[in-house]
């Protein structure tokens, strides 16, 4: 066999990948309104394996509204990123950053989201940041919507489930599309927008005592709808400000292996496999693919569209397709009676060929490289991995230092398994690595659930000096971006 050229292209983007809410902190400062994710509490230690995605009612977002006691929100003071962005930013330029994904919190902007001027100390807030990377020849990649909404607009619109709040969506979009137009080349409409299926309350705004139980499903399909078509706004809007602008979809990337070769496990692998290609047939496609029709039918769902709403989604087709990617999950017919996998959301069985993190996620590199062909095969539209890493319990030594080799080992593999997935033919702009610095998780929002090169000194309950300290990882991760990727070991 012919060597494979097994290298990265030029002007490939690594990078990182952060969200608002997990980083930013200083939720009720200059103007900010609160954000759904403002009300989320952090997990007990002793349910820290099993999977927590809130779906509270309005009487206990009052109750978390109520409770002042910051330590148990910590997506209100995060990593204080707000007012650290320059220091962490000139560790970016250190580790050689070509790109940086950040996401812009809605209520900067329009604090209930339903405003019809925006805060101009929101705008000008991003506007410092970006310049800031811009100066440190850093691309941002500013992800629209990163699980965050007004909180507002779950409380008095019941969230995505209202067409309302495409406009108020679209003018967010706009107001910040044509603020940034000049700074920003890549967007991101929604991320992980597939979540919705398991996370209503933070995908989609929508409250429990809201939707009655049996109506679940239909709700959160209507409001998926209602985000297709915000999206699809969004891309018009970016390709009508940006001309040489790209903007793309986002999902979680999941590969669904069946449990034997009995036929109906691969069946059952396939539907499941429709969760993630769903989202991103509807965003590259422009319309609602078939195998949807008999799932609604089979779950009584009607989704109410708009006459204009097939026209928008076929007219405004996205640039890219960007994947977060994990894991993967084993999928089997319903009677299979087996040991689930813990994490974030889309998991199903264990997988006895895969290890797991300390959270119980299943570690699968060459399922990264084969989800990859199975996105560009179907599409044949450039990829972006937006999101890779792994979250990990780090030691401190006495001496400051980090040796965080598992994380180092867990990306190299990734990594090595994305270089084939190019010689395979696949298409990939880039790569940011999640969390650079130590963030608050999305699932558990605790702190020990560290994904960083850049170690964050605060703990759970956010005592700590924020202090920032680079791990092993660091200067691994420089080496792989100065080299283009070529130097992994
Ligand atoms: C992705 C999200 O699902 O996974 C991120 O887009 C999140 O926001 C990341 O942080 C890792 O999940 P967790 O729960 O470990 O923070």
């Amino acid at each position: 066999m012919n060597k494979l050229e097994n290298e990265f292209p030029e002007g490939f983007l690594w990078g990182g990948a952060t969200a608002a809410n997990q980083i930013e902190g200083a939720f009720d400062a200059d103007g900010k309104g609160l954000s759904n994710n403002d009300v989320v509490e952090r997990i007990k230690p002793k349910d820290r394996k099993k999977l927590h995605l809130p779906f509270p009612s309005s009487q206990e977002i009052q109750e978390a509204l109520d409770n002042q006691d910051q330590r148990h929100f910590p997506k209100r003071y995060g990593i204080d990123f707000y007012n650290r962005y320059k220091e962490d930013i000139a560790l970016f330029k250190e580790l050689g950053f070509k790109a940086f994904r950040l996401s812009i919190a809605w209520t900067r902007i329009f604090p209930n989201g339903d405003e019809t001027e925006p805060n101009e100390v929101g705008l000008a807030y991003y506007d410092n940041l970006l310049d800031e990377l811009l100066k440190n020849d850093i691309q941002p990649i500013v992800t629209l919507s990163h699980y965050e909404m007004p909180l507002h607009l779950s409380m008095e619109y019941g969230g995505w489930t209202n067409r309302k709040v495409i406009d108020l969506f679209v003018r967010f979009a706009e107001t910040v599309l044509e603020r940034y137009k000049d700074k920003v080349k890549y967007w991101i409409t929604f991320n992980e927008i597939n979540s919705i299926l398991m996370s209503p309350f933070i995908s989609g705004g929508i409250l429990r005592d809201k939707v009655k139980e049996e109506e679940v499903l239909q709700a959160i399909f209507q409001a998926a709808h209602h985000q297709f078509v915000a999206s699809a706004k969004a891309v018009q809007v970016c390709h009508r400000l940006i001309p040489d602008g790209q903007i793309g979809c986002m999902v979680l990337g999941m590969i669904n292996y069946p449990n034997s070769p009995h036929p109906e496990d691969l069946l059952a692998a396939l539907q499941d496999q429709h969760k993630t290609f769903f989202f991103t047939d509807v965003h590259v496609r422009g319309h609602y693919p078939s195998y949807m029709k008999r799932f609604f039918k089979e779950h009584g769902i009607t989704i109410e569209k708009q006459p204009e709403d097939d026209e928008i989604l076929q007219s405004n087709l996205v640039d890219f397709v960007s994947l977060s990617y994990y894991m993967s999950t084993v999928s089997a017919r319903p009677e299979t009676v087996g040991e689930q996998a813990a994490g974030n959301i889309l998991t199903n069985l264990k997988n006895p060929y895969l290890e797991a993190s300390d959270w119980g996620w299943q570690i699968d590199p060459i399922g990264f490289r084969t989800l990859l062909n199975m996105f560009y095969e179907r599409y044949e539209k450039p990829l972006f991995i937006v999101e890779n890493g792994l979250g990990a319990h780090d030691k401190v030594e006495e001496d400051g230092s980090i040796h965080d080799e598992y994380r180092i080992d867990y990306l190299r593999q990734h990594i090595k398994q994305m270089r084939e997935a190019i010689d395979d033919g696949v298409e990939l702009l880039g790569y940011t690595a999640w969390g650079p610095i130590d963030l608050v998780s999305f699932s558990s929002s605790e702190m020990s659930k560290r994904y960083g090169f850049i170690y964050v000194d605060q703990d759970d309950e956010g005592n700590g000096t924020l202090e920032r300290s680079r791990k092993d990882s660091f200067y691994w991760y420089k080496e792989v971006i100065s080299s283009n990727g070529e130097k992994l070991d």
